[in-house]
């Protein structure tokens, strides 16, 4: 009787057979050592097969990419940095380009560049991982922006208007409020089945904090992954951190859902991308900025996009913010951001301090697709109240020096005085799309003639308490809406029964 581990389907006869059968090979593998490290950056040498974004592991347990290969040496931004991090520091290749974790799961949470948690929590369990850098969609696979992407601000959605899968920059000095308004954007994404990503990129502990708790308050996690790289970061994690949050709202579009990426800013995003160049020894172009960050933003913004139905007809609508000094837009990364989004809004530092707010300069301000994505019937509404606008803006400065005008010209003033005040909107109270049919149908068949400039917000008020309990919808006639506004303004003592409209 033979034994069974001769027998040819025993395990130990396979495992006998495999170990006859082994051959020895010589397998070389590669060995760096860091030369030096400081300022986020190390330099290794021996390492001849590191390529461009490779991900390098390194003895001590911290992490680096790969940024600059020179004849005998390789530059790397450091990503995970421990304190026994020295020169003579052994690195190994993990011959692979950076992933990080996408999914749903990532909502409502808070993460760093690399998809580590920063709230505390476990690490999220993703199914999926992506590699942070890749290529944009073909234009073969993208759809027109036809559908609007609603923000909830009366300026944008009526003058300025977003469509899904546009790039929209917010532009502006410091302190303007363009944080405030993608904030505001962000949460009016509630029940609108839009999930969105805010990246915070060199931003004070404080202010990333107060963005954590603001979107929490009022209830906007549920549908946002936020992912920060706060001012003390790594540089090369500041360079990573839109990219990362590119990658998660991508996954998402893939998927067939509608997504929203906000860079919060990309002002810090090209200066930390300035101090790894310099560092790194690379020719510096104009303003000191390497001559790629121009494609690198170019190359994140062809990303977000709105794909064909045979997609599955997801899209990603971007959000970019870009801090200027003393408004002027004509310096090296404004020019750049502005030429490869489809439109800006523009923050002025005079209408902030003359208590418009928000304080969007509508003359600069543009959106070159957003109107071919407008619902038809606020299109109809306020197709031609941005010149209006403008047109009274400057009538009024004709004003000031004390013309005498007649009677028409004052009447188009008060009326655009009436806008004016109607534009203002606090922070953090976006406003359904219905509620701008309202004033819009009213403004428009003027029954707000005579109010006076101080009833204004009472009058939104009681619009947007009329739009709350009713059923019109924008598809709604216009007649039903005339009807229901001349109620609404009656019921706050607007004498509107003398207007030659439906009753
Ligand atoms: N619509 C608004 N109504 C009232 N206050 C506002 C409004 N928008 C912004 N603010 C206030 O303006 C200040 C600056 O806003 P915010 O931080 O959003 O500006 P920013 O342009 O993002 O500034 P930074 O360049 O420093 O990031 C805040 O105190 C904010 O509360
Ligand atoms: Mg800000």
């Amino acid at each position: 009787m033979s034994q069974p581990k001769n027998k040819p389907h025993s395990l130990l006869y396979a495992q006998r057979k495999k170990i006859d059968e082994y051959k020895f090979n010589v397998r070389l593998s590669e060995q760096g050592t860091v030369v030096s490290v400081g300022d986020g950056i190390i330099w290794i040498k021996g390492l001849p097969s590191a390529s461009i974004d490779e991900i390098l592991y390194l003895e001590d347990g911290s992490r680096a990419m790969v940024f600059q290969l020179e004849e005998d040496l390789v530059g790397a931004s450091l990503l995970i940095q421990t304190e026994n991090l020295t020169a003579g520091t052994i690195v190994l290749h993990s011959h692979s380009s950076l992933h990080i974790p996408v999914g749903d799961e990532l909502l409502g949470r808070v993460l760093d560049p690399l998809g580590y948690p920063l709230d505390g929590l476990e690490q999220p369990r993703c199914k999926d991982q992506s590699k942070i850098d890749i290529l944009s969609p073909p234009i073969i696979d993208r759809d027109f922006v036809t559908r609007p992407f609603y923000t909830g601000n009366k300026i944008l959605d009526n003058l300025i208007p977003i469509g899904k899968g546009q790039r929209e920059l917010l532009i502006g000095d410091n302190g303007l409020g363009k944080s405030s308004l993608a904030l505001d954007i962000v949460i009016n994404q509630k029940d609108k089945n839009v999930r969105c990503v805010y990246v915070l990129i060199g931003q004070k502990r404080s202010s990333v904090m107060n963005t954590i708790q603001l979107l929490k308050e009022a209830h906007a996690l549920d549908f946002t992954a936020i992912v920060v790289a706060e001012a003390a970061s790594l540089p090369g994690l500041k360079y990573l951190a839109p990219y990362s949050g590119c990658t998660i709202a991508e996954s998402w579009m893939k998927a067939g859902q509608d997504t929203l990426v906000v860079y919060d800013d990309l002002t810090s995003h090209a200066s930390s991308y300035r101090e790894l160049s310099l560092l790194m020894r690379r020719p510096p172009g104009r303003e000191a900025y390497p001559a790629d960050i121009f494609y690198l933003h170019a190359r994140l913004f062809e990303r977000s996009t709105q794909l064909s139905s045979e997609k599955g007809g997801g899209s990603m609508t971007a959000l970019p913010i870009i801090e200027t000094k003393e408004g002027e837009i004509a310096t090296y990364i404004p020019t750049n951001v502005i030429s490869i989004t489809d439109g800006q809004i523009f923050f002025d530092e005079k209408l902030f301090s003359d208590g418009f707010l928000p304080a969007i300069d509508i003359s600069k301000s543009v959106s070159r697709v957003g109107g071919k994505a407008q619902h038809p019937a606020i299109k109809k509404e306020a197709g031609k109240m941005k010149l209006d606008y403008l047109q009274f803006l400057e009538l009024e400065v004709f004003t000031r020096f004390g013309a005498k005008i007649e009677a028409s010209m004052q009447k188009r003033i008060q009326k655009g005085r009436i806008l004016r005040e109607v534009f203002k909107q606090d922070r953090l109270s976006p406003l359904p799309i219905e509620l701008q049919m309202a004033w819009l149908v009213a403004y428009n068949d003027n029954l707000l003639n005579e109010i006076s400039l101080d009833n204004i917000p009472n009058l939104l008020k009681k619009l947007e308490e009329g739009t709350q309990t009713s059923h019109l919808t924008l598809s709604s006639p216009r007649t039903e809406w005339q009807r229901a506004v001349k109620s609404w303004l009656r019921s706050i003592g607007l004498d509107v029964y003398d207007k030659t409209l439906p009753t």
